[in-house]
């Protein structure tokens, strides 16, 4: 259902019950619920936001539009977990209610203060004109869940930004707090700006500089971008639209990217020797990426699985979009690695040597193993015309490919179908991680990875061996009963 632009920005309390009816059973009914991965009840998910560990849970928001599927009057939905794998939604803890967040509550990040998690986050407001006015905001959740917004903008727009500026993350270093945000700067740029909070007050923000981190300044807007460290390396990610393929490769509409620097001094507002420009994930659809240096030391990520202007096959049940797993990052070698959280082996149900399989549930985890001198070509998603998603694994000429062209309902066809990357021969494992219309692939425990989406037809469940070989196991997967 297409909605128009006054459905889009309609306040929530004047919605019916009866259309939130009607869209959810549209929703149960789509046959591409996934079973362990974060979805929407009903409408639109987009950006991972506010992850954080609080009153004894993992918090985890989601930028959320109930009422259909379109990018309309953003709000934060709530889930919380305790393994950081089994998600309980709670409800829309944040609303775009107040003059200072009417048309949307954007995306941002959160950190305990007190007895109390505070949600900093863009507020997004449009004039009689329609012209756009970003806010950074803020919010007080209590142990109970209840909301205090604060109001007041806590950090202005600059002068040398448009309004297109948001997404702030906060986050500690040494003792301080400190948040960037993305922002186009009025040469139509896309920058990273870095504040800092008075004596760690976060009503009472100081603008420090431009984050210098090498930045190609061929992107037009840098959205979600992120600071994070490991044993103090410092590592940035982010999601810089427009930017320029001469710069780096890469297939989907708009790229999330991060670079690996050396060492990170705020005063000068400088990533030392950033290294290389590096694609987070090879898939089709992964984008702002959030991540976090969690209170228990480990570094920790989570994507949208969904692009914004993509138009996916989900669109018809009336809700859109789901999140990765929860990541954790590490530095090896100099290279950033992404895996799955070790909890996640608790889905692992019974184990099976891997073989072809007429029919799954859609719902496994493969790992397998490639000899160095190998190769597999595999379908997943199989029926018995061989159709699927191809995946081919060739340590031999040091590449991994995914083709999705003949599997399930096309979408996004403009941006290909085909991603690959390059490995080195050492390729030891690869973990498949499949849901319903999600795959999340990890070659050599998250050396790379790619994820996506994919629309089964009906009897597309199989697994097909197309040549070459690999050993290895299958699990069935069971995340027990699942709310959303
Ligand atoms: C990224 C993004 C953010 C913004 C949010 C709005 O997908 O555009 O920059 O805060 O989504 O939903």
């Amino acid at each position: 259902m297409l909605l128009t632009n006054e459905e889009r920005y309609r306040p929530y309390e004047d919605w019916s019950t009866e259309h939130i009816e009607k869209i959810t059973k549209n929703t149960e009914s789509s046959p591409w619920r996934t079973s362990f991965h974060i979805e929407p009840p009903h409408g639109l998910l987009n950006d991972p936001n506010g992850f954080s560990y609080f009153n004894g849970k993992w918090n985890l928001f989601y930028q959320y539009f109930p009422f259909g599927v379109a990018h309309g009057l953003k709000s934060w939905f709530h889930t919380q977990s305790t393994d950081l794998v089994h998600f309980e939604p709670t409800r829309v803890m944040i609303y775009p209610d107040t003059r200072l967040d009417s048309q949307g509550v954007y995306s941002g990040s959160a950190m305990q203060f007190e007895d109390k998690l505070f949600l900093f986050y863009t507020g997004n407001v449009r004039d009689k004109n329609w012209l756009r006015h970003s806010y950074q905001i803020g919010a007080l959740m209590s142990k109970n869940g209840k909301i205090q917004k604060i109001d007041k903008i806590l950090i202005d727009k600059p002068d040398d930004t448009t309004d297109h500026f948001r997404d702030p993350q906060i986050f500690n270093f040494k003792g301080n707090c400190y948040a960037i945000i993305g922002a186009q700067n009025i040469n139509k740029k896309g920058i990273i700006k870095l504040y800092k909070a008075v004596d760690n007050d976060y009503l009472n923000w100081i603008y420090i500089n431009d984050l210098n981190f090498d930045n190609d300044l061929t992107s037009y807007m840098i959205e979600c971008p992120n600071l994070v460290f490991i044993n103090e390396q410092p590592i940035l990610l982010y999601c810089p639209q427009g930017l320029d393929k001469n710069i780096l490769e890469y297939d989907n509409i708009y790229p999330n990217m991060y670079k690996i620097a050396q060492s990170f001094d705020p005063k000068t507002a400088t990533v030392f020797n950033p290294g290389p420009l590096e694609q987070l994930d090879y898939g089709f659809e992964c984008y702002a990426t959030q991540a976090i240096n969690a209170p228990d030391g480990r570094v920790l990520a989570i994507s949208w699985l969904g692009l914004p202007d993509i138009k996916y096959p989900t669109e018809r049940y009336d809700y859109l979009g789901c999140l990765s797993l929860v990541k954790e990052l590490k530095i090896n070698n100099g290279k950033l690695y992404q895996y799955p959280v070790e909890a996640i082996t608790s889905l692992r149900k019974d184990s099976q040597v891997f073989k072809e399989k007429k029919e799954t549930n859609n719902v496994y985890e493969l790992e397998l193993t490639v000899e160095k001198d190998g190769y597999i070509e595999l379908l997943l998603f199989s029926d018995l015309n061989k159709k699927g998603l191809k995946l081919v694994i060739d340590p031999a000429n040091e590449k991994v490919s995914v083709d999705r062209k003949n599997c399930g309902e096309a979408f996004a066809l403009e941006f290909g179908t085909k991603r690959h990357c390059h490995i080195d021969n050492k390729i030891t494992t690869t973990n498949i991680f499949v849901d319903k219309s999600v795959f999340e692939i990890f070659i050599n425990k998250g050396e790379k990875v790619f994820s996506g989406r994919i629309f089964p037809c009906q009897g597309e469940t199989g697994i097909t061996i197309l040549a070459g070989k690999a050993t290895g196991n299958y699990y069935s997967l069971d995340y027990g009963c699942k709310t959303n």
